[in-house]
């Protein structure tokens, strides 16, 4: 195996772990949507990128694939805050089988405000799938496709970031607590 950079404390998810449970999760979503003409795959930018790339190409029922990206007020790496959104989907969302595409679900703020913003424009169903979950008791929205249960630790790879780093890397590693605290 080659090394580490050095901000990473250690893989958590290889990338073959990964591409194995998006293969379950596809399966699982085909499984769910048979008998719907087509669902719309909403990914939040920017952070689930890669994974929509892979969820979507592993679906093998129709679908169409739109974007959404959300700030956080007060957000400095790794503190989340209230949700403002920067950018929203080009299509209309009415009548609709929607999915949003999360990377990581923390407090649950973000999706949540994602999920009343979608609910509120009338689609004809509205799921949540997320790759990770850090470990909680209480969502105010669940999710209905969750690839993972993390621990309570920042994480980088497969479209997750920090500070727009470590994007890119094929698994999902735990940040050194030094590098962002
Ligand atoms: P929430 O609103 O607290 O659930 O935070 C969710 C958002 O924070 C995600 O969409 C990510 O962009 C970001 N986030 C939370 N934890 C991590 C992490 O460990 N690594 C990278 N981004 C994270
Ligand atoms: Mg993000």
């Amino acid at each position: 195996m080659s090394t580490l950079h050095p901000d990473l404390a250690r893989v958590i998810i290889s990338e073959e772990e990964i591409q194995e449970r998006v293969k379950e999760l596809a399966a699982q979503i085909e499984e769910d949507y048979a008998d719907v003409e087509r669902i719309m795959l909403i990914g939040i930018l920017k952070g689930a990128f890669i994974f929509l790339a892979d969820l979507a190409r592993a679906l093998n029922i129709n679908h169409t694939v739109d974007f959404m990206a959300v700030s956080s007020y007060g957000k400095s790496g790794a503190v989340s805050g209230a949700v403002r959104l920067v950018l929203d989907v080009r299509e209309p969302v009415v009548n609709e089988h929607i999915i949003i595409v999360e990377d990581i679900v923390d407090s649950g703020n973000t999706l949540s405000y994602l999920y009343h913003t979608l609910k509120g424009r009338q689609p004809a169903s509205l799921k949540t799938c997320a790759l990770l979950e850090k470990t909680r008791d209480s969502l105010e929205v669940s999710i209905d496709y969750l690839g993972f249960n993390i621990p309570d630790v920042w994480v980088v790879g497969y479209g997750l970031d920090y500070a727009d780093t470590h994007r890119t890397l094929p698994f999902v590693a735990e940040l050194k607590p030094e590098v962002y605290q």
